[in-house]
C-alpha cells in the first residue's frame, strides 16, 4: 500500500516546479510595452513605441517569443509582391545565446515560405558580428550595400543587404 501523502497539520506537499514552455505567438498591442523596453535596451538608435504600433496596424507579421510568461524577443516581417523583408529581430539581452534568436528567425522563414515568398531580404550593420553570424549560419549572403543607411554615434554607417532564396523544401 502506498504511503499516505504528507498533507494537512502543518505538513507541506512539495510540488515539482514546472516552467511554462517557451513559445512564439503573434504580437498584440498589450505586448508593446515589453517589446519597446527590450528594443531600448538592445539598440543605440531604437524604434519608438509608435513604430511597433504602426507595424501592427500595417498588418506585418509581428511575432513575440514568450519565455516564462514574459516577452523575451520579437521579430517583424513584411511580405509583398513575392518578397519578404525582415525588419527587426531582437532578443532580450538577458536571454541571448540560448538559441532563441535562431528559433525566432526560423519562425520568420516559415512565415515567409507559407506566404509563397521566393526570396527574403534584410539589412544589417556590418559591425553587428552576432547578427551577421546568425544570418550566415541560416544561409543568408550579402547581395548589396546601402551607403550611409544607419545613424551612428559619429556620422552614418553603411548597411549590408543580405538575402536568402526560399526554395520549396529548404
Ligand atoms: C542577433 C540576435 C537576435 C541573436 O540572438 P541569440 O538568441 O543571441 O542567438 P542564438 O543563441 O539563437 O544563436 C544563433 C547563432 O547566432 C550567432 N551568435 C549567437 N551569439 C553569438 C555571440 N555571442 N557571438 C557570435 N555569434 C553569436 C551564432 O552563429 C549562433 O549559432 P551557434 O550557436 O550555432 O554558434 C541577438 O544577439 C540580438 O537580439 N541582438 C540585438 C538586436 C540585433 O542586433 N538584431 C539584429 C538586427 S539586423
Amino acid at each position: 500500500m502506498p504511503r499516505k501523502p504528507l498533507v494537512g497539520r502543518g505538513r507541506h506537499v512539495i510540488m515539482p516546479m514546472v516552467k511554462p514552455p517557451t513559445i512564439i505567438r503573434e504580437m498584440n498591442h498589450s505586448d508593446l510595452a515589453m517589446v519597446s523596453d527590450i528594443e531600448r535596451r538592445s539598440y543605440e538608435f531604437p524604434w519608438s513605441h509608435g513604430v511597433f504600433r504602426d507595424c501592427l496596424f500595417a498588418g506585418y507579421h509581428c511575432s513575440v517569443l514568450i519565455r516564462e510568461d514574459r516577452v523575451a524577443g520579437y521579430g517583424i516581417l513584411s511580405v509583398a509582391a513575392g518578397e519578404a523583408h525582415i525588419l527587426n529581430l531582437c532578443i532580450d539581452p538577458s536571454c541571448r545565446s540560448l538559441g532563441f534568436g535562431e528559433r525566432l528567425l526560423d519562425e520568420l522563414l516559415h512565415q515567409a515560405r507559407s506566404a509563397f515568398v521566393q526570396e527574403i531580404f534584410l539589412e544589417v550593420r556590418p559591425s553587428n558580428e552576432t547578427a551577421n553570424a546568425l544570418y550566415r549560419k541560416k544561409g543568408f549572403h550579402q547581395i548589396a550595400a546601402r551607403p550611409s543607411y544607419y545613424q551612428a554615434k559619429v556620422g552614418r554607417e553603411d548597411a549590408a543587404v543580405l538575402s536568402k532564396k526560399l526554395l520549396v523544401g529548404t
